[in-house]
């Protein structure tokens, strides 16, 4: 197993015993998997979405539902595969009822994240939606370019180690056309950073 690997395994084994989290009881009760993260330790891109929704959580894999479905056609729109990224969230348990994360519970699972970041070392990090999209700018030294995620979709800004991206959310996609248009156009100018 290579560095990278076992520094990884580790996370995944601190998640699974974070009792001190304020989702484990829920996990628990409901025989759910944390999710830590999927895909290529050598990934160039990493995507960050927000907190695993009841498929996620059933599975212990991130985005394999709808938001996934959607996640997948927009990665295969512009010919990237799915097995050469990354993919993990900022909260790493399922909030009860697909509820928007709480600020101590992004506290708890961030630090899992940001060594996520410094394993793989992502040339471009994406995230998808607004929880995710705060915190890399506010943790990664663009907190002077923050504003609402309708501004800075798309748009690309230069962190210290990586190139940054936000993007939508794919689940606000899913009955939104508009939105989905919006992604694709995202996901285009995405692609010309690798
Ligand atoms: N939504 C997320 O933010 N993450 C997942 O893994 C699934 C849905």
């Amino acid at each position: 197993m290579s560095e990278r690997d076992e520094a990884l395994k580790k996370i995944k084994e601190e998640v699974i015993g974070l009792g001190a989290s304020p989702l484990y009881a829920e996990r628990m009760r409901n025989k759910y998997f944390p999710v830590i993260g999927e895909g290529s330790h050598s990934a160039e891109i990493m995507f960050i979405g927000e907190a695993p929704g009841e498929n996620e959580a059933k599975t212990g894999r991130p985005f394999c539902g709808r938001a996934g479905k959607v996640l997948d056609d927009l990665l295969i729109s512009v010919g990237i595969e799915r097995k050469d990224v990354y993919v993990t969230n900022i909260v790493k348990d399922r909030p009860p009822g697909n509820r928007d994360p709480l600020p101590d519970e992004i506290a708890i699972y961030a630090p899992f994240l940001d060594r996520q970041i410094e394993i793989i070392k992502p040339k471009i990090v994406a995230t998808l939606g607004r929880f995710s999209m705060q915190y890399v700018m506010t943790r990664y030294g663009l907190e002077w370019e923050l504003d609402s995620i309708s501004k800075l979709h798309g748009k690309v800004f230069s962190a210290k180690d990586f190139q940054f991206i936000p993007l939508y959310h794919p689940a606000a996609a899913i009955y939104n056309q508009h939105l989905l248009g919006t992604l694709k156009e995202d996901f285009k100018a995405l692609r010309t950073l690798i």
